[in-house]
Protein backbone atom coordinates (compact mmCIF):
# COMPACT_ATOMS: atom_id res chain seq x y z
CA UNK A 1 0.00 0.00 0.00
CA UNK A 2 1.54 3.52 -1.12
CA UNK A 3 0.79 6.48 1.55
CA UNK A 4 0.46 9.92 -0.55
CA UNK A 5 0.12 11.90 3.21
CA UNK A 6 1.79 14.91 2.40
CA UNK A 7 4.88 16.29 4.58
CA UNK A 8 3.14 18.86 6.69
CA UNK A 9 1.32 17.85 10.03
CA UNK A 10 -2.65 17.66 9.63
CA UNK A 11 -3.86 19.91 11.84
CA UNK A 12 -6.20 17.38 12.90
CA UNK A 13 -4.13 14.28 13.84
CA UNK A 14 -6.75 11.89 12.79
CA UNK A 15 -6.18 8.18 11.84
CA UNK A 16 -7.49 6.86 8.87
CA UNK A 17 -10.24 4.27 9.84
CA UNK A 18 -13.82 3.83 10.48
CA UNK A 19 -15.54 6.19 12.99
CA UNK A 20 -19.48 6.40 14.11
CA UNK A 21 -21.15 9.13 12.53
CA UNK A 22 -24.34 8.98 14.20
CA UNK A 23 -26.59 5.93 15.55
CA UNK A 24 -29.34 4.64 13.15
CA UNK A 25 -31.79 6.05 15.60
CA UNK A 26 -30.61 9.52 15.09
CA UNK A 27 -31.01 9.60 10.97
CA UNK A 28 -35.03 8.92 10.05
CA UNK A 29 -36.47 10.47 7.01
CA UNK A 30 -35.19 13.41 7.83
CA UNK A 31 -31.79 15.44 6.79
CA UNK A 32 -29.17 15.62 9.56
CA UNK A 33 -26.84 18.06 9.93
CA UNK A 34 -23.21 16.27 11.58
CA UNK A 35 -20.19 17.81 12.83
CA UNK A 36 -17.52 15.24 11.70
CA UNK A 37 -14.01 15.25 11.19
CA UNK A 38 -13.61 18.91 11.64
CA UNK A 39 -16.41 19.37 8.64
CA UNK A 40 -19.80 20.09 8.52
CA UNK A 41 -22.03 17.45 7.03
CA UNK A 42 -25.19 16.48 5.98
CA UNK A 43 -26.51 12.61 6.80
CA UNK A 44 -29.77 11.00 4.83
CA UNK A 45 -31.27 8.44 4.01
CA UNK A 46 -31.41 7.36 -0.06
CA UNK A 47 -34.17 5.49 -2.01
CA UNK A 48 -33.36 1.95 -0.61
CA UNK A 49 -33.03 3.85 2.79
CA UNK A 50 -28.95 3.44 2.79
CA UNK A 51 -27.02 6.48 4.90
CA UNK A 52 -25.37 9.21 2.61
CA UNK A 53 -22.79 11.23 4.09
CA UNK A 54 -21.84 14.52 2.39
CA UNK A 55 -20.52 17.85 2.65
CA UNK A 56 -23.59 19.94 4.17
CA UNK A 57 -23.06 23.50 1.41
CA UNK A 58 -24.99 23.23 -1.31
CA UNK A 59 -22.85 23.38 -4.26
CA UNK A 60 -24.70 26.03 -5.84
CA UNK A 61 -25.24 28.71 -3.31
CA UNK A 62 -23.97 27.58 -0.05
CA UNK A 63 -26.96 27.09 1.80
CA UNK A 64 -27.30 23.79 4.23
CA UNK A 65 -28.48 20.37 2.57
CA UNK A 66 -29.64 19.84 6.38
CA UNK A 67 -32.63 22.23 5.69
CA UNK A 68 -33.65 20.06 2.88
CA UNK A 69 -35.98 17.87 1.95
CA UNK A 70 -35.54 13.76 0.68
CA UNK A 71 -38.03 13.94 -2.58
CA UNK A 72 -37.92 10.65 -4.19
CA UNK A 73 -34.85 9.28 -2.86
CA UNK A 74 -32.91 12.60 -3.58
CA UNK A 75 -31.74 15.14 -1.45
CA UNK A 76 -33.47 18.55 -2.48
CA UNK A 77 -32.37 22.00 -1.54
CA UNK A 78 -34.25 24.23 0.15
CA UNK A 79 -33.00 27.36 -1.79
CA UNK A 80 -33.46 26.75 -5.32
CA UNK A 81 -34.18 22.66 -4.92
CA UNK A 82 -31.29 21.11 -6.89
CA UNK A 83 -31.44 17.95 -5.77
CA UNK A 84 -28.56 15.22 -5.31
CA UNK A 85 -28.96 11.85 -5.22
CA UNK A 86 -27.28 9.02 -3.13
CA UNK A 87 -23.77 9.14 -5.10
CA UNK A 88 -23.81 12.77 -4.30
CA UNK A 89 -24.54 13.48 -8.16
CA UNK A 90 -26.72 16.27 -8.92
CA UNK A 91 -29.64 15.28 -10.44
CA UNK A 92 -31.83 17.94 -11.45
CA UNK A 93 -31.82 21.55 -11.60
CA UNK A 94 -34.84 22.97 -12.14
CA UNK A 95 -35.63 25.42 -14.87
CA UNK A 96 -31.76 24.97 -16.37
CA UNK A 97 -31.02 22.97 -19.36
CA UNK A 98 -28.15 21.25 -18.14
CA UNK A 99 -26.50 20.35 -15.37
CA UNK A 100 -23.30 22.13 -14.31
CA UNK A 101 -20.18 19.52 -14.13
CA UNK A 102 -19.48 21.01 -11.35
CA UNK A 103 -22.47 20.45 -9.05
CA UNK A 104 -20.94 17.57 -7.35
CA UNK A 105 -20.56 16.12 -3.65
CA UNK A 106 -18.33 13.80 -2.67
CA UNK A 107 -20.07 11.18 0.02
CA UNK A 108 -18.04 9.40 2.30
CA UNK A 109 -17.74 5.27 1.93
CA UNK A 110 -20.43 4.66 4.78
CA UNK A 111 -22.09 1.23 6.33
CA UNK A 112 -24.75 0.40 8.86
CA UNK A 113 -23.94 -2.02 11.34
CA UNK A 114 -25.36 -2.56 15.38
CA UNK A 115 -27.60 0.59 15.37
CA UNK A 116 -24.53 2.72 14.06
CA UNK A 117 -23.61 4.24 10.98
CA UNK A 118 -19.97 4.13 10.71
CA UNK A 119 -18.47 6.31 8.11
CA UNK A 120 -14.71 5.49 6.81
CA UNK A 121 -12.14 8.87 7.01
CA UNK A 122 -9.18 9.71 4.90
CA UNK A 123 -8.99 8.18 1.63
CA UNK A 124 -11.65 7.88 -1.36
CA UNK A 125 -11.80 3.77 -0.60
CA UNK A 126 -11.63 2.18 2.69
CA UNK A 127 -8.04 0.69 3.64
CA UNK A 128 -9.72 -2.08 5.73
CA UNK A 129 -12.93 -3.60 6.64
CA UNK A 130 -14.90 -2.55 9.39
CA UNK A 131 -14.22 -4.91 11.85
CA UNK A 132 -16.83 -7.08 12.82
CA UNK A 133 -18.80 -7.16 16.48
CA UNK A 134 -20.50 -10.26 16.70
CA UNK A 135 -21.20 -9.87 20.16
CA UNK A 136 -23.63 -6.72 18.87
CA UNK A 137 -24.63 -8.83 15.56
CA UNK A 138 -26.67 -11.60 17.97
CA UNK A 139 -30.15 -11.77 18.67
CA UNK A 140 -31.00 -10.20 21.99
CA UNK A 141 -32.48 -13.62 23.27
CA UNK A 142 -29.23 -14.76 24.25
CA UNK A 143 -27.95 -11.32 25.56
CA UNK A 144 -28.73 -8.59 27.01
CA UNK A 145 -27.24 -4.82 26.53
CA UNK A 146 -26.65 -1.42 27.38
CA UNK A 147 -25.22 1.48 25.41
CA UNK A 148 -23.62 4.87 26.69
CA UNK A 149 -22.55 7.80 24.40
CA UNK A 150 -20.49 11.01 26.00
CA UNK A 151 -19.02 13.94 24.35
CA UNK A 152 -15.24 15.05 25.62
CA UNK A 153 -12.98 17.39 25.11
CA UNK A 154 -10.48 14.78 24.57
CA UNK A 155 -8.63 13.53 21.00
CA UNK A 156 -9.58 10.04 19.43
CA UNK A 157 -5.99 8.85 20.55
CA UNK A 158 -6.58 9.70 24.10
CA UNK A 159 -9.63 8.38 24.81
CA UNK A 160 -8.09 4.72 22.86
CA UNK A 161 -4.73 4.35 24.78
CA UNK A 162 -6.51 4.38 27.71
CA UNK A 163 -7.45 0.61 27.30
CA UNK A 164 -3.79 -0.31 27.09
CA UNK A 165 -2.92 1.38 30.58
CA UNK A 166 -3.21 -0.76 33.47
CA UNK A 167 -1.79 1.47 35.54
CA UNK A 168 -4.96 3.52 35.20
CA UNK A 169 -7.14 0.93 36.36
CA UNK A 170 -5.21 1.16 39.99
CA UNK A 171 -4.62 4.49 40.49
CA UNK A 172 -8.14 6.12 38.67
CA UNK A 173 -10.31 3.26 39.23
CA UNK A 174 -8.94 1.99 42.02
CA UNK A 175 -8.91 -1.29 41.10
CA UNK A 176 -8.17 -3.37 44.30
CA UNK A 177 -5.79 -6.40 43.42
CA UNK A 178 -4.32 -9.33 45.11
CA UNK A 179 -0.98 -8.61 43.06
CA UNK A 180 -0.15 -6.54 39.77
CA UNK A 181 -1.43 -6.16 36.69
CA UNK A 182 -0.25 -8.06 33.75
CA UNK A 183 -0.09 -6.14 30.14
CA UNK A 184 0.85 -8.46 27.18
CA UNK A 185 0.93 -7.04 23.90
CA UNK A 186 -0.14 -9.91 21.48
CA UNK A 187 1.63 -10.48 18.29
CA UNK A 188 -1.14 -12.32 15.91
CA UNK A 189 -4.93 -12.41 16.46
CA UNK A 190 -4.84 -15.87 17.42
CA UNK A 191 -8.31 -16.44 18.76
CA UNK A 192 -10.05 -17.14 21.39
CA UNK A 193 -12.66 -19.22 19.87
CA UNK A 194 -15.53 -17.20 20.76
CA UNK A 195 -14.34 -13.95 20.14
CA UNK A 196 -15.40 -13.03 16.98
CA UNK A 197 -12.99 -13.12 13.60
CA UNK A 198 -9.56 -11.66 13.16
CA UNK A 199 -9.41 -8.07 12.30
CA UNK A 200 -7.53 -7.08 9.48
CA UNK A 201 -4.00 -7.48 10.80
CA UNK A 202 -2.16 -4.25 9.19
CA UNK A 203 -5.03 -2.23 11.69
CA UNK A 204 -5.41 -4.57 14.68
CA UNK A 205 -3.91 -4.03 17.66
CA UNK A 206 -3.82 -6.55 20.30
CA UNK A 207 -3.54 -6.46 24.01
CA UNK A 208 -4.33 -8.87 27.41
CA UNK A 209 -4.37 -7.80 30.58
CA UNK A 210 -4.64 -9.85 33.17
CA UNK A 211 -5.47 -9.36 37.31
CA UNK A 212 -5.28 -11.69 40.13
CA UNK A 213 -8.30 -12.17 42.57
CA UNK A 214 -10.29 -8.51 43.80
CA UNK A 215 -9.07 -7.81 47.57
CA UNK A 216 -9.80 -5.58 49.90
CA UNK A 217 -13.48 -3.65 49.93
CA UNK A 218 -14.20 -5.05 46.42
CA UNK A 219 -12.81 -8.37 47.09
CA UNK A 220 -15.65 -8.65 50.52
CA UNK A 221 -18.20 -7.54 47.90
CA UNK A 222 -17.49 -9.74 44.75
CA UNK A 223 -16.66 -12.76 47.41
CA UNK A 224 -20.09 -12.25 48.74
CA UNK A 225 -21.77 -11.25 45.46
CA UNK A 226 -19.69 -14.63 44.02
CA UNK A 227 -18.49 -13.11 41.75
CA UNK A 228 -14.75 -12.96 42.56
CA UNK A 229 -12.25 -15.17 40.44
CA UNK A 230 -8.66 -16.76 40.63
CA UNK A 231 -7.84 -14.46 37.34
CA UNK A 232 -9.14 -11.80 35.05
CA UNK A 233 -9.01 -10.97 31.71
CA UNK A 234 -9.38 -7.90 29.09
CA UNK A 235 -8.75 -9.28 25.94
CA UNK A 236 -8.55 -6.38 23.75
CA UNK A 237 -8.92 -6.65 19.77
CA UNK A 238 -8.25 -2.65 18.88
CA UNK A 239 -8.36 -0.99 15.47
CA UNK A 240 -7.28 2.42 15.21
CA UNK A 241 -10.32 4.17 16.10
CA UNK A 242 -11.89 1.32 17.95
CA UNK A 243 -11.61 -1.69 20.34
CA UNK A 244 -13.96 -5.05 20.63
CA UNK A 245 -13.01 -6.02 24.46
CA UNK A 246 -14.11 -8.84 26.23
CA UNK A 247 -14.18 -9.69 30.35
CA UNK A 248 -13.27 -13.14 31.13
CA UNK A 249 -13.05 -14.40 34.69
CA UNK A 250 -11.68 -17.63 35.25
CA UNK A 251 -12.05 -17.94 31.44
CA UNK A 252 -15.58 -17.64 31.47
CA UNK A 253 -16.90 -14.42 29.63
CA UNK A 254 -18.70 -11.43 32.09
CA UNK A 255 -19.46 -9.45 29.14
CA UNK A 256 -18.25 -8.03 25.58
CA UNK A 257 -17.72 -4.22 24.44
CA UNK A 258 -17.24 -2.26 21.93
CA UNK A 259 -15.66 0.90 22.42
CA UNK A 260 -15.73 3.42 19.45
CA UNK A 261 -15.22 6.89 18.60
CA UNK A 262 -17.29 10.31 16.70
CA UNK A 263 -14.65 12.48 16.03
CA UNK A 264 -16.64 15.61 15.64
CA UNK A 265 -13.51 18.10 16.38
CA UNK A 266 -9.90 17.79 17.10
CA UNK A 267 -10.33 18.31 20.48
CA UNK A 268 -14.07 17.30 20.94
CA UNK A 269 -15.08 13.67 20.45
CA UNK A 270 -17.73 11.20 21.63
CA UNK A 271 -16.95 8.13 23.08
CA UNK A 272 -19.33 5.03 22.34
CA UNK A 273 -19.38 2.15 24.72
CA UNK A 274 -21.98 -0.63 23.42
CA UNK A 275 -21.68 -3.70 26.29
CA UNK A 276 -23.24 -6.78 25.79
CA UNK A 277 -23.71 -9.83 28.51
CA UNK A 278 -24.67 -13.45 27.86
CA UNK A 279 -28.10 -14.75 29.32
CA UNK A 280 -27.69 -18.23 30.97
CA UNK A 281 -31.74 -18.94 31.18
CA UNK A 282 -31.39 -18.11 35.41
CA UNK A 283 -33.26 -14.85 35.62
CA UNK A 284 -31.91 -13.82 39.22
CA UNK A 285 -28.36 -14.38 38.30
CA UNK A 286 -28.99 -13.33 35.17
CA UNK A 287 -30.34 -9.55 36.34
CA UNK A 288 -26.91 -9.48 39.11
CA UNK A 289 -24.66 -10.22 36.41
CA UNK A 290 -26.46 -7.46 34.15
CA UNK A 291 -26.79 -5.33 36.66
CA UNK A 292 -23.03 -5.22 38.32
CA UNK A 293 -21.85 -5.30 34.18
CA UNK A 294 -23.48 -2.16 34.14
CA UNK A 295 -22.50 -0.47 37.17
CA UNK A 296 -19.08 -1.41 37.03
CA UNK A 297 -18.54 -0.50 33.17
CA UNK A 298 -21.06 3.15 33.93
CA UNK A 299 -18.95 4.09 37.25
CA UNK A 300 -15.48 3.64 34.84
CA UNK A 301 -16.80 5.31 32.22
CA UNK A 302 -17.85 8.36 35.12
CA UNK A 303 -14.35 8.32 36.36
CA UNK A 304 -12.21 8.65 33.15
CA UNK A 305 -14.89 11.37 31.31
CA UNK A 306 -13.59 14.26 34.25
CA UNK A 307 -9.83 13.65 32.69
CA UNK A 308 -10.84 13.14 29.16
CA UNK A 309 -12.66 16.55 29.96
CA UNK A 310 -9.95 18.50 31.47
CA UNK A 311 -6.80 16.82 29.69
CA UNK A 312 -4.05 18.80 28.16
CA UNK A 313 -5.78 19.97 24.26
CA UNK A 314 -4.09 18.00 21.29
CA UNK A 315 -1.75 14.95 21.28
CA UNK A 316 1.38 15.26 23.12
CA UNK A 317 4.06 13.54 24.10
CA UNK A 318 4.75 12.28 27.88
CA UNK A 319 7.48 10.84 29.75
CA UNK A 320 7.09 6.94 29.55
CA UNK A 321 7.73 4.65 31.67
CA UNK A 322 8.62 1.23 31.19
CA UNK A 323 5.36 0.28 32.58
CA UNK A 324 3.56 2.72 29.67
CA UNK A 325 4.31 0.25 27.01
CA UNK A 326 1.38 -0.22 26.13
CA UNK A 327 -0.21 3.71 25.57
CA UNK A 328 3.18 4.23 23.47
CA UNK A 329 2.70 1.07 21.41
CA UNK A 330 -0.95 2.12 20.69
CA UNK A 331 0.01 5.74 20.35
CA UNK A 332 2.78 4.76 17.32
CA UNK A 333 0.27 2.47 15.69
CA UNK A 334 -2.53 5.11 15.75
CA UNK A 335 -0.08 7.60 14.27
CA UNK A 336 0.61 5.09 11.10
CA UNK A 337 -2.91 5.47 10.15
CA UNK A 338 -2.82 9.40 10.91
CA UNK A 339 -0.10 8.81 7.83
CA UNK A 340 -1.90 6.90 5.61
CA UNK A 341 -4.82 9.93 5.52
CA UNK A 342 -4.24 11.04 1.72
CA UNK A 343 -7.64 13.33 2.33
CA UNK A 344 -7.37 16.55 3.86
CA UNK A 345 -9.65 18.44 2.22
S1 LIG B 1 -28.18 26.97 -2.80
FE1 LIG B 1 -28.90 24.98 -3.05
S2 LIG B 1 -30.08 25.04 -4.81
FE2 LIG B 1 -29.32 27.04 -4.63
FE1 LIG C 1 -10.30 4.09 32.26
Amino acid sequence: MTSVAPRTRPAFNLAASWYVALTSRQLTHKPQSVDLFGRRLVAWRDRDGRPVLMPRACPHMGASLADGKVVDGQLRCSFHHWRFDGTGACAAVPGAGHIPRAARLRPYPTLERHGYIWAWYGSEEPLFPLPELPALAAGTSRRRGFRLADTTNATVRRILENTYDPDHLVALHGLDVAGPLGLRMLDGPHETPDHGPPIAHEAWLGAELTWPRYAGRLGAVTRLLGTNARRFVLRVDGWPSGQRISYYADGVPQYRLLLATTPIAPNRTVQHIAVTIERTGRFWPDLLHYAISRLEVTAASNQDLPVFNTIEPGDRHGIYLERDRGVRTFRKHYQQWVERVSDHA
